[in-house]
């Protein structure tokens, strides 16, 4: 996987955000599968401002969710539906209708992820994949033995995951679902490019042993290491943790600015 060492989040946020409008560029329709939490943040951002001063156009661009939670309210502020409508679909100024996720709501869930799985095969399959990294190392929810080969289905989240998430839900543990629809590994494997974003010192434990840990399950993010064009792209503090960064930094710095991620 390429990783490239960014001084901070809005310069990764930047960063990604040119490969999207790159892509938009090639393939007018791409589409975007998004994450939430506040690390991707950034990038929406920066994508929205490049909208904004007509550098992009997402006019036909398609976004597609990542995850959500099952059992909350339809319209729940916290459902990644309304997160995603809330920060990417409503400021890129795209239509409901160019947005896709899995029904977290629906009485047959099983049946609810397959045909989201099934969806998003029809659609073309995803351009792109954004991902933040839980402090355990999950991508999407796939929380740690995830198998590498999973689909979209339903998952149990560990303790840690909800405490972390709790600070959405004012604070109270109590109020975080749990149980929730994630892409599956072998799912987000399917995108064509992959690109996880870190940053903060939280998530440099996680870092290093996505990027120089063995393929393991109980990393769910050192899966992105079989895929053939993964990028990760980390602030210094979620760096801090390679040992290999004077050579992920050179080698970021020697590549023909062309290419792009
Ligand atoms: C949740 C989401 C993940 C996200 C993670 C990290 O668990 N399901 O997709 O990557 O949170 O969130 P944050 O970026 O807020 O640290």
């Amino acid at each position: 996987m390429e990783v490239v060492i960014v001084p901070d989040a809005t310069a990764g946020g930047e960063l990604i955000a040119e490969a999207i409008a790159a892509l938009l560029s090639r393939k007018p329709d791409a589409l975007l599968g998004v994450a939430t939490g506040s690390t991707p943040l950034p990038v929406y951002q920066a994508l929205a401002a490049k909208v904004r001063s007509g550098a992009v156009d997402v006019s036909r661009a398609r976004v597609c969710q990542l995850d959500e939670y099952v059992g909350l309210p339809e319209g729940h502020p916290e459902s990644y539906r309304s997160v995603v409508l809330r920060e990417v679909v409503e400021p890129l100024g795209l239509s409901e209708s160019s947005f896709m996720g899995p029904d977290g709501s629906a009485e047959d869930i099983q049946a609810a992820c397959e045909a989201y799985d099934r969806a998003l095969a029809e659609a073309g399959g995803v351009d792109l994949q954004l991902l933040g990294i839980g402090t355990d190392g999950h991508i999407g929810f796939n929380e740690p033995c995830s198998s590498l080969a999973s689909r979209t289905r339903i998952k149990t989240l560990t303790e840690q995951t909800r405490i972390d998430n709790a600070r959405f839900f004012d604070d109270d543990i109590e109020q975080v679902p749990h149980h929730v629809i994630t892409q599956g590994i072998g799912t987000i494997l399917e995108s064509r490019h992959p690109v996880l974003l870190a940053t903060g010192e939280g998530k440099a434990d996680a870092v290093a042993r996505t990027v120089e840990g063995p393929v393991a399950s109980v990393v769910p993010a050192s899966a992105l290491q079989l895929h053939p064009h993964a990028t990760v792209v980390v602030d210094e503090a979620a760096a801090s943790g390679l040992k290999l960064a004077d050579y992920f930094r050179a080698t970021y710095a020697a590549k023909p600015r062309w290419q792009g991620l």
